[in-house]
Parts: structure tokens; C-alpha cells; sequence
């Protein structure tokens, strides 16, 4: 594939510089959501994508432009596996060359009538697209190869700030306040015990975290959840929790082994603009439908976001002058520092 940088007129001046998010993925749609011959527009990280799905099933990711003039190619459509420009009708195939120019159809079009393409996966039910030279591959979902569990995708939820979206997917001491009588009980807060969290090849784990929740997983029913979490990318997470159930009524409804895990992806379409796509799996004995899964979910993320996106400042600092922090926030406060580390600056408080 010719990977091509787009020359820089054609790039936003204040759009992001950060190596660490242009060399990584990032999730721009479901897979669901763009079937064979099918494109949609997309905007990650300010820049202007299209991504369209040719009869193979081969995903592609493009810069929403056309060399010729300039037209936007997701304004276009998909015709005989090439994507269409609405302009004046050139045909790009799979690998971005132009194969047909309508005004001169037995010419064989020039070399460098070529689209400007990116790296684009189709991955545990998401699409990725890379729009610098991927660093490392996608974040591993080990429960999306696992038979025993069902996976439910939910959102998209939108947040101001992913980073803050991130922060609270983390956060294990807001469940009483922001989700009670899901996640907490407002008149019971959990007492936090020291925990840990360390730094591993692949990003940051936590030890567990244990809390109390009436709501805490699709069989709406009380349960004592302990919370493993790893943030994995800037903008990709995970949690895994260990279930025991309250209600001695309720014990037939599982076993020591079950186990809530959500994979947990922001796109961050602009500085201050993000969309939050999860996918949650389950490896219980008699499994929750779908609705079941995202009623919960949809709840959950609309009483976060109502708090979330009031946070000031919008962006989220991580110089640790800014905020207070308690050891119970301790993987907020190293997520900060991880930011940190790795240059990250688009979308951060004082960066771009
Ligand atoms: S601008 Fe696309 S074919 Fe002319
Ligand atoms: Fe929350």
C-alpha cells in the first residue's frame, strides 16, 4: 500500500501534532455500520476521513479528498468496488488508485491520481483507522476470542473530552453519587482500601477495587463487584469484574466464575468533541440479551456524561497542580502522568 502524508495545505493549521495519537488507532465506527458498498464521513482528531467497505469486505480509510480538485469524497458513492469522487466522476479502487476518468475513459489515468490513504482495521466489532505509521497493533480483547462470553456493543455516548470519558471509566468512587442505586448506594459509599496500579508494557493495570452495587450488571440484581481496570492506549481501556451475588434468593442466577468485562474506546473528533463506543461481554450461565445489556449501559453513560462534560477545566490537566488527588484516585492521578509521558498534548489542558 502507498501510504501517503497529505501534503500540509490540506491539513487544519491547529490540528494535532502528537506522534503518540497520529502513530496510534483509534476507533472511528462499528463494524455493523458500514456494510459492502456502503462509505460514511468521519473526523478524528480534526482531520476529514472517509471510510468505505468494498465487496471483499476490505475496509478503507481515506483522507476525505479528492487529488483532482479537492471535492469531498464521502459526498460520493461506491460503484463497481471503486469509490466515486462527486465531482467529476473519478474512480478510486481499493488501493486508492484512480482507474477511471470519465472525461478521458481510455486513458489510463496518471500516477498520481492516487487518494491519500490511511491504515484502517475492522476489529472486535469497531473500526480503526491509523492516519500516522502504527506504533503497535490494536489493544488485545482476549474475551472477544472466548467462547464463553457474550459481547454486546453499546453507544455511542458522547463526551466533550475522551480523556475525561477515560478518567471516569477508571474512577471506582463516584458510583454512589453519579449512578446510585446502579452502581452504588447513595447512602452507602464504599470505602476505598489502598489498591495498586503499575505500568506494564501494554499501558496501566490496577490491582482489584471492590464495590457494592444493586445494579451492577445486566441481571439487575445486588451484587459485591471487584474492579480490575488497565488503560491500555490514551483513549482505550478495559474492565474486568468478579461478581458475587448478594441475595442468597438470587445464588441460582450465577457462579464464583462470573464476570462482567467492558472494552472501553473514545474517538476524539476534535480538541473539546468525543464519541465513547464500548463493547461488554458476559460469561454468565444464562446469558442477558442485548437490550438487557445496553439498558444498563445507556443509563450508566448518560449520568456520567451529565457530570463529566461539566468539568472544568474542559480539558483535562495533566499537570497535578491543577486537581487535588487522593491515593483512592490513584489510577486517575498515574493515567495523568502516563499522558504525560507520552507527549500527549492534543485535547489537553494548555496543550493544543
Ligand atoms: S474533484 Fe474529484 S473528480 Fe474532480
Ligand atoms: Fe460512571
Amino acid at each position: 500500500m502507498n501510504y501517503q502524508t497529505p501534503p500540509s495545505a490540506l491539513l487544519p493549521e491547529n490540528g494535532c501534532q502528537d506522534q503518540a495519537l497520529l502513530n496510534d488507532w483509534h476507533v472511528v465506527g462499528y463494524s455493523r455500520e458500514l456494510e459492502a458498498g456502503q462509505l460514511m464521513p468521519i473526523t478524528l482528531l480534526e482531520r476529514d476521513l472517509v471510510a468505505w467497505r468494498d465487496e471483499q469486505g476490505e475496509v478503507h480509510v481515506w483522507e476525505d479528498l479528492c487529488v483532482h480538485r479537492g471535492a469531498q469524497l464521502s459526498k460520493g458513492w461506491v460503484q463497481d468496488n471503486k469509490l466515486v469522487c462527486p465531482y467529476h466522476g473519478w474512480r478510486y479502487d481499493g488501493t486508492g488508485a484512480c482507474a477511471l476518468m470519465p472525461s478521458a475513459p481510455s486513458e489510463k489515468p496518471m500516477k498520481k491520481a492516487h487518494t491519500i490513504i490511511h491504515h484502517a482495521q475492522d476489529k472486535y466489532g469497531f473500526i480503526w483507522a491509523c492516519i500516522g505509521t502504527p506504533a503497535k497493533d490494536i489493544p488485545v480483547f482476549a474475551e472477544w476470542d472466548d467462547p464463553a462470553y457474550k459481547l454486546t456493543h453499546c453507544g455511542p455516548y458522547q463526551f466533550r473530552s475522551g480523556y475525561r470519558a477515560l478518567d471516569n471509566f477508571v474512577d471506582p468512587t463516584h458510583f454512589s453519587f453519579v449512578h446510585p442505586g446502579v452502581n452504588g448506594i447513595s447512602d452507602e459509599p464504599d470505602e476505598i482500601p489502598p489498591y495498586e496500579v503499575h505500568e506494564g508494557e501494554d499501558g496501566l493495570y490496577s490491582s482489584e477495587v471492590r464495590v457494592n452495587q444493586p445494579y451492577g450488571d445486566p441481571r439487575n440484581i445486588h451484587v459485591i463487584s471487584f474492579y480490575s481496570y488497565k488503560i491500555m492506549r490514551p483513549l482505550v481501556a478495559y474492565l474486568r469484574k468478579r461478581l458475587e451475588i448478594v441475595d442468597p434468593a438470587h445464588q441460582d442466577q450465577g457462579d464464583p466464575a462470573d464476570r462482567f468485562c467492558t472494552y472501553f474506546t473514545a474517538q476524539q473528533v476534535d480538541a473539546t468533541t468525543s464519541i465513547v463506543r464500548i463493547c461488554c461481554g458476559t460469561n454468565f450461565a444464562k446469558q442477558p440479551t442485548d437490550e438487557e445489556v445496553r439498558r444498563r449501559q445507556d443509563i450508566v453513560y448518560e449520568q456520567d456524561s451529565g457530570i463529566v462534560d461539566t468539568q472544568r477545566p474542559e480539558r483535562i490537566p495533566v499537570e497535578l497542580r491543577y486537581e487535588l488527588h487522593h491515593r483512592s484516585d490513584l489510577i486517575g492521578l498515574k493515567y495523568r502522568n502516563w499522558l504525560k509521558s507520552l507527549g500527549v498534548t492534543y485535547g489537553i489542558h494548555g496543550g493544543v
